[in-house]
């Protein structure tokens, strides 16, 4: 079906902002995956891989804290025009869920991190350079305590993030549907330009 007239599209701002956050979450997905492997082979790039996922990770907490700020100042286009109530519904359903996931994600990653009685030992550094903080409220806590909450805030994250992957591949097959199937001018929407 050939392409219709583009209506409206999202500010430059929010179209840099989602392409961001969407390829440093999909790499820290596809990393954090690689994770079990990297370990069962004793890969001397564990640790510098695990390093980077953090770095990307609290790049996107703060990438995602700006995209929220400019949403509440620019909402952004209404649903695509043409949209059936129910497509309408998934849609700005799946984007809530998406935004959710987006600060529980990383965030459950950075307090399972806070939590490692080896943090100490372990500095955090942003891609090896800017020394970074844990979130500390977990200071006053016996190794045990630690431990616990470690894992605990583990499979949260690891949950939370396979949670991720199924509400971003339904994003995806939308905004594929919306663009070959009923012939929108979908992708244009979240791109740069007229
Ligand atoms: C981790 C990956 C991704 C995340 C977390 C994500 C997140 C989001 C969110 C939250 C919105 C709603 C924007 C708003 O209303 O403020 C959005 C819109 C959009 N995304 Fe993604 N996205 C991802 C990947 C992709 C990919 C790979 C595509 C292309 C296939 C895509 C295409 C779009 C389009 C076209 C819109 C505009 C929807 C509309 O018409 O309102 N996104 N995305
Ligand atoms: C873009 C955001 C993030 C995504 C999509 C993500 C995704 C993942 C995934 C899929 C795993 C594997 C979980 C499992 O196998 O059950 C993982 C593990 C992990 N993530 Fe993240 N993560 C993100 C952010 C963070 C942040 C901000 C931190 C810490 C500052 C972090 C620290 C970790 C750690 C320590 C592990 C476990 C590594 C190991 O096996 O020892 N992640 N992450």
């Amino acid at each position: 079906m050939p392409e219709r007239p583009l209506l409206e599209r999202y500010s430059t701002v929010a179209v840099i902002l989602h392409w961001l956050v969407a390829i440093g979450i999909i790499y820290n997905l596809w990393v954090g995956l690689g994770f079990d492997d990297l370990e069962a082979s004793h890969s001397p790039l564990l640790r510098q891989t695990i390093d980077l996922h953090k770095s990307i990770g609290i790049t996107v907490i703060g990438l995602v804290a700006l995209r929220i700020l400019w949403k509440i100042g620019h909402p952004g286009p209404a649903p695509q025009p043409g949209l059936k109530p129910w497509e309408r519904k998934l849609s700005v359903g799946t984007h809530h869920f998406l935004y959710l996931l987006m600060v529980l994600v990383p965030l459950a990653g950075w307090l399972h991190d806070s939590a490692w009685k080896g943090a100490a030992s372990h500095p955090m550094m942003l891609y090896g350079v800017v020394p970074w903080f844990r979130l500390s409220l977990f200071g006053g806590l016996s190794d045990a305590g630690k431990d616990w909450w470690h894992d605990t805030l583990g499979a949260v994250h690891g949950l939370s993030a396979k949670l991720l992957i199924g509400v971003v591949a339904l994003h995806i097959a939308g905004a594929l549907k919306h663009q070959f199937i009923d012939g929108k001018a979908q992708f244009r929407r979240m791109w740069f330009g007229k």
